[in-house]
C-alpha cells in the first residue's frame, strides 16, 4: 500500500511540530512498511508570503487528493494587517469548506503523568479519556440569514439563523457512533431541545440512528447546559459525546482545561464516507495555535502534533495497532518524567521540541 499525506506546517511553532512527526513517519514506513508518501504545501502566512493567498488553488488541489492531511498552525503578528479574505485563518476555512469536514473530533485525555497539572482536582480528571464530536459545518455559524439589519429608529437587528437538517444530524451522529464503538461503547448526545427546534430534530434523528443502526452503543442526551455543568463536575461519565457546532466549540474548550496544557491536545476534522472507495476526507490538527510568543525557541511541546498523527493512523487508516504504540509512547515518556516547559513539573527533566520528539520516537 501507498498512503499519500499533505503536510501543511504553517507558521510559528507549526513547522517545529510538523518536524518531530517525520521522524516517526520514518520509523513506521522502515519498520511496518506503512508505504507513507509525503509531500509539503504552504498554508497561513506562509503561503500569504508566497503566493498572495493563505493556500493556493494548487496546494488546495493536493489537499484533496491526498488521503489525509496534517496541519500545524497558522497566524501570527506579521500578518494581522492582512485584509479579512486573505489572512492566516482563511486558509484552514477554505481547507475545511472544500474538503467538506463535517465532524470535528476532539479528544480531552489526561495523562495519568500531568493529573497534577489539570485545573481540577485529580481525582476527577486522572485518566480521563473523553472524545467530544463536534459538527463543523452547519449550525448557527453558517444558517442565513446572517445579518445585522438597520431599523432606522437608532436600533439595529443582529440576526444569526441555526438550522439543521436531517442528513446533517444523521452524519455527525454516525461519526460518534462509530467512534464509540472504537472505545468505550457510550455516547450522550447535548442540545437544547426544551427550547430549540433544532435541538427537538437533534434529539429525534440521534435517537432513531441510534436504535436502528447502532443498538450495541449505549446512548443517552443531555440538556448542553447541564452537559457543560456535568463536563466539570464529574467529567469521567463521559466518552463519546455528540453536539452541534455552536455547543461543541464551546465545551470543547471546557473539556480542553481538563487536561493541562493546550500542548497536548490534537484534533481530526472528517469528512463523509465515500461509498465507491470507502475512503474519507480527513485533516489533523493539533488544537492549538501558533504560539508566536515561542515560536524559533526550539521549545514548543510537539505532542499535540504527534497525538494528531496517532488520530490519522485510527481514523484515516485503522492502524489501531500504531495508533495505541504511538499514544503509550506518548504516556511512558511523560510517566518518565520527560517534559517540555509547558507541562514541566518539580522532579521532571525539562526538554526542547527535539529532544521530545526523539523520546517519543525512541518509545
Ligand atoms: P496559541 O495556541 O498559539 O497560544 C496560546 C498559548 O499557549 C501561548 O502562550 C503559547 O505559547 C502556548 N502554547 C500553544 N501551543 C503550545 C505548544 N505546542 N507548546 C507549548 N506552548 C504552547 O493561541 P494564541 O496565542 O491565541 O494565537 C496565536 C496565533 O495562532 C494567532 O495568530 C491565532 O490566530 C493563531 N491560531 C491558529 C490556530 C490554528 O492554526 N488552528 C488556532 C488558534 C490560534
Ligand atoms: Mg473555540
Amino acid at each position: 500500500t501507498t498512503r499519500k499525506l499533505l503536510l501543511l506546517p504553517g507558521d510559528g511553532i507549526g513547522p517545529e511540530a510538523m518536524g518531530e512527526v517525520s521522524k516517526i513517519i520514518a520509523i513506521l514506513n522502515d519498520e511496518a512498511a506503512a508505504g507513507f508518501e509525503t509531500e509539503t504545501g504552504l498554508v497561513g502566512g506562509a503561503a500569504y508570503d508566497a503566493h498572495g493567498a493563505a493556500i493556493s488553488d494548487a496546494d488546495m488541489a493536493r489537499a484533496t487528493a491526498a488521503d489525509a492531511v496534517l496541519f500545524g498552525a497558522v497566524g501570527g503578528p506579521k500578518w494581522d494587517a492582512v485584509p479579512y479574505d486573505l489572512r492566516p485563518e482563511a486558509g484552514l476555512l477554505r481547507l475545511r469548506k472544500e474538503m467538506a469536514l463535517f465532524a470535528n473530533l476532539r479528544p480531552a485525555i489526561c495523562y495519568p503523568a500531568l493529573a497534577e497539572a489539570s485545573s481540577l482536582k485529580r481525582e476527577l480528571v486522572d485518566g480521563l479519556d473523553i472524545l467530544i464530536v463536534r459538527e463543523l459545518t452547519g449550525g448557527v455559524y453558517f444558517g442565513s440569514p446572517k445579518e445585522i439589519v438597520d431599523l432606522g429608529n437608532g436600533q439595529k437587528r443582529g440576526v444569526d439563523t441555526q438550522v439543521y437538517e436531517t442528513y446533517e444530524i444523521e452524519r455527525i451522529a454516525r461519526a460518534a457512533f462509530e467512534a464509540a464503538r472504537t472505545r468505550h461503547g457510550k455516547v450522550t448526545s447535548m442540545e437544547k431541545r426544551n427550547v430549540m427546534k433544532t435541538g427537538v430534530l437533534w434529539n429525534e434523528v440521534v435517537s432513531r440512528i441510534g436504535r436502528d443502526e447502532y443498538p450495541d452503543v449505549r446512548l443517552e442526551h443531555m440538556l448542553a447546559d447541564a452537559g457543560g455543568m456535568q463536563l466539570v463536575r464529574a467529567p469521567k461519565q463521559f466518552d463519546v459525546i455528540v453536539t452541534d457546532n455552536l455547543f461543541g466549540d464551546m465545551l470543547s474548550d471546557i473539556a480542553a482545561m481538563l487536561t493541562g496544557s493546550l500542548g497536548m491536545l490534537p484534533s481530526a476534522s472528517l469528512g463523509a464516507v465515500d461509498a465507491a472507495t470507502g475512503t474519507r476526507k480527513a485533516l489533523y490538527e493539533p488544537v492549538h495555535g501558533s504560539a508566536p510568543d515561542i515560536a524559533g525557541k526550539g521549545i514548543a511541546n510537539p505532542i499535540a502534533m504527534i497525538a494528531s498523527f496517532a488520530m490519522m493512523l485510527r481514523y484515516s487508516f485503522a492502524m489501531t495497532r500504531e495508533a495505541d504504540a504511538l499514544e503509550a509512547a506518548i504516556a511512558g515518556v511523560l510517566e518518565a518524567g520527560t517534559r517540555t516547559g509547558d507541562i514541566m513539573a518539580p522532579g521532571c527533566r525539562q526538554v526542547g521540541t527535539t529532544e521530545m520528539g526523539d523520546a517519543v520516537a525512541a518509545a
